[in-house]
């Protein structure tokens, strides 16, 4: 069970829409928002787009994961299914393990990549990721998704994520966007990759341009 409630922590939950190639993996590296190392670092990673510890089942993320609260100290520890096994299942089941390693004493970064293939529905997010979204910050979680069609995200993600990072997408996508962050879809359509408009809560809306690491 995720344990030391501090109510005081703030919503740094972030969320990354764009078409493949986009740019959201090389935002996620780049925007200084998930430390390299020294802290708690647990990825959903379908593409293998990161560095960490690697898993190919869920015994063995649970496993690791337990070892890793043990020694203390920073970690990465990336799960990467089979293809035919990255379903929204395990993916219930990967949330599950993430919700009860959270301790309001120490952040937990997590990083949930292609939630498109992960979603059941556009309405509400299952069980464990609604649980993990609605109730993580106060136990330390610092949240970040990305998506290609922000079409088939659940509403759960868009009310959690305070931050939104918009890059290229299709005309359909375009639209959807548009009027969900109320900006003008000319903007987002005239985006080009490793480009993204940043909408965040109180602040006013600004566009970035990255350039390609390899990190
Ligand atoms: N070796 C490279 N040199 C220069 N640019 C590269 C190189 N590899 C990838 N890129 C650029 O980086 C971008 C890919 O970024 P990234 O992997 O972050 O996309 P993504 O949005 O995460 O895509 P996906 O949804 O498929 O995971 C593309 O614009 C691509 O052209
Ligand atoms: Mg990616």
């Amino acid at each position: 069970m995720a344990i030391n409630p501090d109510h005081s922590l703030p919503n740094k939950f972030c969320l990354y829409i764009g078409d493949t190639g986009s740019g959201k993996s090389q935002a996620l590296k780049q925007l200084g928002k998930i430390p390299g190392r020294g802290v708690r670092c647990l990825l959903w990673d379908p593409g293998q787009d990161h560095k960490a510890q690697r898993c190919d089942s869920l015994s063995q993320y649970r496993r690791l994961l337990i070892a890793g609260l043990r020694r203390g100290g920073g970690f990465r520890l990336a799960l990467t299914l089979p293809g035919r096994q990255q379903t929204p299942a395990n993916h219930e089941a990967w949330c599950a393990i993430v919700y009860e390693a959270l301790n309001g004493k120490h952040l937990t970064y997590v990083v949930d990549e292609e939630l498109s293939a992960t979603s059941r529905s556009p309405a509400k997010a299952d069980p464990s990721l609604n649980l993990l979204l609605n109730q993580g910050r106060k136990f330390g979680l610092v949240y970040h998704g990305t998506i290609q069609y922000p079409q088939e995200l659940p509403k759960t993600v868009y009310r959690a994520c305070q931050t939104l990072f918009v890059g290229i997408q299709d005309v359909e996508a375009v639209r959807y966007v548009a009027k969900r962050l109320d900006v003008e879809p000319s903007k987002i359509a005239g985006l080009k990759p490793l480009q993204f408009i940043k909408s965040a809560k109180g602040e006013p809306q600004k566009t970035m341009q990255m350039k390609y690491k390899k990190l």
